[in-house]
């Protein structure tokens, strides 16, 4: 039997609450597949911070290494400013360990039903790969005369060359195992030193890559497009806050950002990756018991297929589109008024094969080899 060490951090919120679902369904993936888990929980949180000061403790990095994947919920409390909660759990996480790929699938599956007229289940479907560890969130500026009428803000972007091209190599290999079609977000006319950078980073790889189709567009048309055009896409690849407006907007498009996996990646595998819903901590229902598992159940799949089991992961997205297949079975988010444990139970059965309904095969495709 195959074992994996898994470090899981429910965080804050409706963390709490999607997390022991998405331990749940991969339990029962393991059952099914011949895979054994050991789960080792973290308290790291904005209720931790509030207690020790600290989102975790100053060697938490350390405790985390020897693990396979890292199993995250959500964190954010309206008590605590974001950005401390943010920079003292997340983005240490990605960029300590390298984690510079942060993949996005959008894909309308069927019982959701898109906020868009007319679009089905397999017209979109695509996957966003933004880059996790510099860009505009760097911590390289500052203020000064604070308080004063001379107030001064200013927050350097970087863009590496090599910070660049590997997140757009990994883009363009993803777009190689799916329908061969790379679109840049960009911004080169308002955004005149970083932006043609990446674009011209972008036009050199391509060239490595005369089997996949290029586009690119302003960051503020592709908005437009996403909305009205959501068929266009494919892989799309961006930068760190162009990425993370595109992936809230694409699962809206999609029906809902309760559904909405992600996965940190370190393709090279000298790191654990971490797998998070898109979604955040969601104050407004935590501690109803309401909340969609399905973005935590998710990238439960994504980290299977990160860790080699390929037929367990896409087992989880099947359970998780005949779930959905069951009207009584969706949540709030998506119009019914299923318990997060209602779902998450309707998707450990499925996976393990009970209550099978027929539903059309939407296999995910494989995502590229990792270097
Ligand atoms: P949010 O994603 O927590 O919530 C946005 C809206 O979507 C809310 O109305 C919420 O009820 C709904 N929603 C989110 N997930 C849902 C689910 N699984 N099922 C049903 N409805 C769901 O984003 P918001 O409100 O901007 O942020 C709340 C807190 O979460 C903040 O402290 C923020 O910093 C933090 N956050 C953390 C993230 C992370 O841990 N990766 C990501 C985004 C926000
Ligand atoms: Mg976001």
């Amino acid at each position: 039997m195959k074992s994996f060490r898994i470090a899981v951090i429910p965080g804050d919120g409706i963390g709490k609450e999607v997390v022991p679902e998405g331990i749940r369904v991969l339990e029962a993936a393991g059952k099914r597949f011949g895979l054994s888990f050991e789960w080792r929980g973290f308290d790291w949180s904005c209720e931790r911070y509030a207690k020790t000061g600290a989102m975790m403790p100053a060697d938490g990095l350390e405790q985390l290494r020897p693990f396979d994947a890292i199993f995250l919920g959500a964190v954010g409390d309206p008590a605590i400013p974001d950005h401390l909660s943010l920079w003292g759990l997340l983005i240490p996480i990605r960029r300590g360990f390298r984690q510079y790929v942060n993949l996005r699938p959008v894909r309308l599956l069927p019982g959701i039903e898109s906020p868009l007229k007319n679009w089905q289940p397999g017209q979109i479907d695509f996957a966003i790969v933004r880059e996790n560890n510099e860009g505009e969130y760097s911590n390289i500026g500052g203020r000064i005369y604070q308080g004063t009428p001379d107030e001064m803000a200013v927050q350097q972007t970087i863009f590496t060359r090599r910070g660049v091209e590997r997140v757009l190599h990994y883009a363009f290999e993803l777009a190689r195992t799916r329908k061969k079609h790379l679109t840049s977000a960009t911004k080169s006319n308002g955004i005149i030193y970083t932006m043609p950078f990446w674009d011209e980073c972008f036009e050199q790889m391509a060239a490595n890559y005369p089997d996949v189709r290029i586009d690119q567009f302003h960051i503020d048309i592709l908005t437009a497009h996403f909305v009205r055009h959501p068929d266009w896409f494919d892989v799309i690849v961006a930068s760190n806050l162009f990425g993370d407006i595109l992936s809230d907007l694409g699962p809206a498009v999609a029906g809902s950002i309760g559904i909405a996996p992600s996965a940190n990646l370190n393709p090279e595998r000298e790191f654990p990756s971490m797998f998070e819903p898109v979604h955040g901590s969601a104050p407004d229902i935590a501690g109803k018991g309401i909340a969609n598992p399905i973005g935590q159940i998710w990238s439960g799949a994504m980290m299977l297929r990160h860790l080699g089991e390929e037929d367990a992961a896409h087992a989880v997205e099947t359970a998780i589109a005949e779930s959905l297949a069951r009207p009584e079975m969706r949540t709030a988010d998506i119009g019914g008024t299923a318990k997060t444990s209602d779902l998450g139970e309707a998707i450990a059965s499925a996976v393990v094969g009970k209550n099978k309904v027929h539903v059309v095969e939407n296999r995910e495709r494989a995502q590229p080899a990792e270097r």
